[in-house]
């Protein structure tokens, strides 16, 4: 197995970050490959004009924009040879960190992981396996009004889904700020029921 592990969390004491190294150390043994993206310790440049290359197609004529295509060409290389890739992904004001915005912004690539046909957008990065941890304060999975505030798992599906992976997989620890021990423990015990190690060949 090649598994990617993306932590973005900004603070010290994470939730997100427990449960993506819970979710690791089980579903690897030894023999994987496992590359650690660790997005706040190391974070990935804002898209910017300097970084569009891979949009535009055009040329690089200065030594940033050379290191900004570079930048993007191993993120997205390094996702597309990932078979597992399990992000850490806390809601933050509603939405995602912006240092895992900045690492999807560089994976939607037309060519890479996705494409335009005559019949309208087609995934291309199918066959990988998605487990995103998701970690919140409040309570969104529940009520439609609730779940209209959540723009942190519709937005993660809507991505991977574009991108061609539609059954993205959702570890969710919620109502963290009223019972932090009881929803990291259900957590946990929701991955122990529902992610298992692949046999070993
Ligand atoms: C900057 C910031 C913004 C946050 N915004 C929200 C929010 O909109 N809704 C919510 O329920 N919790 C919010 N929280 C709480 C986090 O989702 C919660 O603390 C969760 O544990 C974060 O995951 P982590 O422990 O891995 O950092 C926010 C926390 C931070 C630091």
């Amino acid at each position: 197995m090649k598994l990617l592990h993306i932590d973005s969390a900004i603070t010290s004491n994470s939730a997100s970050r427990e449960l993506t190294h819970y979710i690791v150390d089980r579903l690897t043994t030894e023999g994987d490959q496992v590359q650690h993206l660790d997005l706040h310790a190391q974070p990935i440049d804002h898209l910017a004009a300097v970084s569009l290359g891979f949009r535009t197609g055009q040329q690089a004529a200065t030594q940033a924009e050379r290191d900004q295509n570079a930048l993007s060409e191993q993120l997205v290389s390094q996702f597309l040879d990932a078979d597992t890739i399990v992000i850490g992904a806390p809601m933050y004001n509603f939405s995602i960190p912006s240092q895992l915005k900045a690492w999807l912004d560089r994976l939607a690539q037309a060519g890479r992981t996705f494409r335009y046909t005559e019949k309208g957008p087609e995934g291309l990065a199918g066959g990988r396996r998605v487990i995103v941890v998701s970690t919140r304060g409040g309570q969104y999975a529940g009520t439609p009004f609730e779940t209209a505030m959540d723009h942190q798992e519709a937005f993660l599906r809507t991505m991977f889904g574009f991108m061609g992976i539609a059954n993205v997989e959702i570890v969710r620890a919620e109502r963290l700020a009223m019972d932090r021990d009881g929803s990291l423990a259900a957590a946990k015990a929701h991955i122990d029921a529902t992610l298992t190690a692949p046999v070993a060949a």
